[in-house]
């Protein structure tokens, strides 16, 4: 167990990604802070009342301000805006890198030794934005998005099979967004290739509709996104972390020459313990899935490149 987690945002990604970490107590305190006031003090005490039902001792405290969550050992970073009408995809761009930055320099000044898990969107320019706002090393620099979109992946696939998901190993690579690669050469149902399972057709319209998973909820809720799953998402990386445990994950990372991509963020398998990012785990790909991959990360360094230029 962590003695403080801090969660930035306390919208709906945040308030639900803090309640996730109090009911799993895996730390004492869970502060949750936003820049609106009253939101993350009420949903704070709201969550708090919670634990005489559901059994948990953590305290969960709500602030707008930085210094009640200094010395937490890790931040989960939901904070930013949704593209809006009239809005162009580099000026959310704009918009987020400038609340991120000002975040991830607060997290700095407050608690210097923290890891971050970056759950803001655009996902991995957001993790460039919070590492250089930081000054953190790679290793304490985190995005969360391969996770949720393995989930995503690893349901539908439950869902086609009518088998259990505990059942489905898999993992999804690459950016958070329309170029993101699913490893179908990678993905069993208790170690039988899912090729052997599903026909070939049945597998690609598998992995568009998780390429398009975000975007199918939206279509749903209209004003907002996705939030119980990438609270999931973000929390079994804070537990990974939190627990030491050494789990492989599929998180965003600053490559160093990993799949022969460098100085970009990108989503790859990953061990994370208490350290943060242990070591990222080359694994031999097929020729389509690294040009898919290389593809990806290049994606994502032409919007670095706005980021840069801002
Ligand atoms: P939301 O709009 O419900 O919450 C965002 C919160 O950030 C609001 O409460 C707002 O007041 C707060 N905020 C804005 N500026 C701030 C600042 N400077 N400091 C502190 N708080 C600030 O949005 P939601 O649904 O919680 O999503 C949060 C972010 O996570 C979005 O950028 C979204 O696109 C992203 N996201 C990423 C996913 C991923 O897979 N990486 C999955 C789902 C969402
Ligand atoms: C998602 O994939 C919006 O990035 C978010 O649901």
């Amino acid at each position: 167990m962590l003695e403080k987690v801090a969660v930035v945002g306390a919208g709906n990604v945040g308030a639900t990604a803090a309640q996730r970490l109090a009911e799993k107590q895996l730390a004492r305190t869970v502060v949750m802070i936003d820049v609106v006031e009253g939101v993350p003090q009420g949903k704070a005490l709201d969550q708090w009342q919670s634990a005489p039902i559901e059994g948990f001792d953590t305290r969960v405290l709500g602030t707008n301000r930085y210094d009640e969550a200094a010395g937490a050992e890790l931040f989960v970073v939901t904070a930013g805006i949704a593209r809006k009408p009239g809005m162009s995809r580099d000026d959310l761009v704009k918009t987020n890198a400038g609340i991120v930055r000002s975040v991830a320099g607060e997290i700095a000044r407050v608690s210097p030794k923290a890891i971050l898990i970056v759950v803001s969107n655009p996902l991995d320019i957001m993790c460039y934005v919070a590492m250089r706002a930081s000054g953190f090393p790679r290793e304490r620099v985190l995005g969360m998005a391969g996770v949720l979109d393995t989930a995503r992946y690893r349901m539908f696939l439950a869902q086609a099979m009518d088998v259990s998901v505990e059942d489905i190993q898999a993992m999804v690579l690459g950016g958070h967004g329309d170029t993101m690669v699913p490893l179908v050469s990678y993905t069993s149902v208790s170690g039988i290739p899912v090729s052997q399972l599903l026909p070939a057709d049945t597998l690609e319209s598998i992995v568009t509709r998780t390429r398009n998973g975000g975007a199918e909820i939206v279509a749903f809720l209209k004003t907002g996104s996705a939030y119980y799953a990438p609270s999931a998402a973000a929390v079994q990386m804070v537990e990974a972390i939190a627990l030491d445990k050494r789990r492989i994950l599929p998180c965003s990372a600053w490559l160093q020459g990993e799949f022969g991509i460098r100085d970009v963020f990108c989503g790859v398998p990953c061990k994370l313990g208490r350290g943060g990012l242990e070591r990222v785990i080359e694994i031999a790909l097929t020729d389509a899935e690294r040009a898919a991959l290389l593809e990806s990360a290049e994606a994502v360094r032409a919007t670095q490149a706005v980021v840069d230029a801002s």
